[in-house]
């Protein structure tokens, strides 16, 4: 579109099409204040490589280095009209050094400009993404290492399961969102890779080293077919998904954390609650409410992107154009969900007494007094079909049921003494929720023990994590340094 072909200075004519009454529907230019920086790291990287190959000369790029320093410093607001963002850079630079200017452009076309920039820019939102999901497990593993002898009731559909601990339902959405941290570290590295040189699909006769500008941009590899470089946006549903999928997490950690504060099983700090504007008494779970609702924006970000790519033929389409908000308003919905998320669990409190005393309602022990009888000899259905007699007449008294009627319904079952198969105070114990829970101590499972070691993993998952985030941002910031060290040689 770029035509300014009958000498250096000529003026470029970009207004040959698109001036019309869709020019507005056509720009991108609101939404493209997202990768102005990018843009200009993707048009140093290109244009040094290209003074490297001797496809300009060093004078050339030193001039154009000039004028995106000066576009850098006005900023985006001042940039002049444009299609997009990368036709208004390339407008500025050549307003501001003449013709020369369009030789920016040479051996690229906007189509692996625009998909090198995405990447570019969308590393640096997963990595925060991905670094917030390594604080919120951070901050989850801590609460959880406090609260290891914490028992509070665990639910099945909702009603009274079994006892278990705050630890080990806390360690629960640790653990999911380990899995969470290493989907987004694995689109990042797919993100992580390099269009740049495929020019508008089909190559370039210019001699471009593509893995040069890669490496000035800090991308581990290419994107090789030029044809898929340009059209692939499956790094965007990677990343979204692996977005979509976080969220799903964080919605259900925050019903529970909404569940049990009805309940009265945890009391939300004071910044992570709101009040009604004509009920003084209330105090509301709005900012959980609002992290569960985030999943909404990140299946409908997934679905609006999907959507846009299905049937797409090969290869630039300006429907991509539409395709990339999609993965902006998941990553900060997202992200924002997550640092939130966090901050309501660590600042959470929870009320032992109440949390014990609900850990033994709707004879949550069944389980374990069932557990109890099978390890004295009974087949285990023998034992559920005991304790599920002792149930009946617990609430026929509307009472929890207690020995006694795993005494009578022992009898009435088996014929047999509960002696025969377990002790009384084993049943006793077997019917306290702290005890309950003490026993089961098989692997993964709430007793203190069992759970420590969980915690012991989680914490080193959470190092290995965080660690995988700094060698990616040592490689980005080393990548920025090389770029800037190229571009000064020439100014
Ligand atoms: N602004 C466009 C986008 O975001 C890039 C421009 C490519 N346009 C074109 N007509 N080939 O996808």
């Amino acid at each position: 579109m770029h035509e300014g072909d009958d000498g250096p200075d000529s003026v470029v004519r970009r207004d040959r099409f698109s001036g019309g009454p869709a020019r507005e529907f056509l720009s991108s230019m609101d939404a493209d204040e997202r990768i102005f920086t990018a843009d200009l790291a993707v048009d140093r990287a290109h244009v040094a490589m290209l003074a490297e190959q001797d496809v300009v000369a060093d004078d050339e790029a030193g001039a154009i280095f000039g004028a995106l320093d000066d576009v850098e410093q006005a900023g985006f607001e001042a940039l002049p009209e444009g299609e997009d963002v990368h036709e208004a850079i390339e407008t500025a630079v050549i307003d501001a050094v003449g013709g020369v200017g369009g030789k920016m452009h040479t051996a690229r076309s906007r189509n692996d400009e625009v998909a090198t920039c995405i990447r570019y820019r969308l590393r640096d939102d997963l990595l925060e993404a991905i670094a917030v999901t390594v604080g919120f497990r951070e901050q989850l593993t801590e609460v959880a290492t406090a609260h290891t002898d914490t028992v509070m009731p665990g639910y099945t559909h909702l009603q009274p399961a079994q006892p278990t601990t705050v630890a080990h339902w806390l360690s629960s959405y640790a653990q999911a969102a380990e899995r969470d941290t290493a989907r987004l570290l694995d689109a990042y590295d797919r993100t992580n890779q390099s269009p740049l040189g495929a020019a508008a699909f089909a190559g370039t006769p210019f001699d471009v080293d593509r893995e040069r500008t890669a490496d000035l941009l800090g991308f581990e590899g290419l994107v090789e077919n030029s044809m898929d470089a340009v059209s692939a946006r499956d790094f965007l549903v990677e990343s979204v998904a692996a977005l979509a999928g976080l969220s799903t997490t964080l919605s259900g950690l925050a019903e529970d954390l909404i569940v049990l504060a009805n309940k009265g099983l945890v009391e939300l700090d004071d910044d992570y609650a709101s009040t009604s504007s004509i009920m003084p008494q209330k105090k509301n779970p709005d900012t959980l409410e609002l992290v569960r609702s985030t999943a909404g924006d990140a299946s409908a970000a997934l679905d609006g992107l999907l959507t846009t790519l299905k049937g797409l033929p090969r290869s630039y389409n300006r429907d991509l154009q539409n395709a990339t908000g999609y993965a902006w308003n998941a990553v900060d919905a997202v992200t924002a969900a997550t640092e939130v998320a966090g901050g309501a669990v660590g600042t959470a409190t929870w009320p032992e007494e109440p949390l014990e005393t609900a850990a033994g309602e709707g004879f949550s022990t069944a389980t374990g007094v069932a557990d109890l009888l099978a390890m004295g000899g009974l087949p285990f259905r023998t034992a559920h079909e005991i304790v599920a007699h002792a149930a009946e007449a617990g609430a026929a008294r509307d009472d929890e049921p207690g020995l006694a009627d795993v005494e009578a319904a022992t009898r009435e079952v088996t014929g047999s003494a509960l002696a025969e198969f377990a002790a009384a105070e084993a049943v006793e114990s077997a019917l306290d929720p702290t005890e309950s829970v003490s026993s089961r101590d098989s692997r993964g499972g709430p007793a203190p023990g069992a759970a420590d070691e969980t915690l012991d993993d989680l914490t080193s998952a959470v190092a290995a994590h965080r660690d995988a985030v700094q060698t990616r941002q040592t490689n980005l910031d080393d990548a920025a340094k090389r770029l800037q060290e190229v571009v000064a040689s020439h100014e």
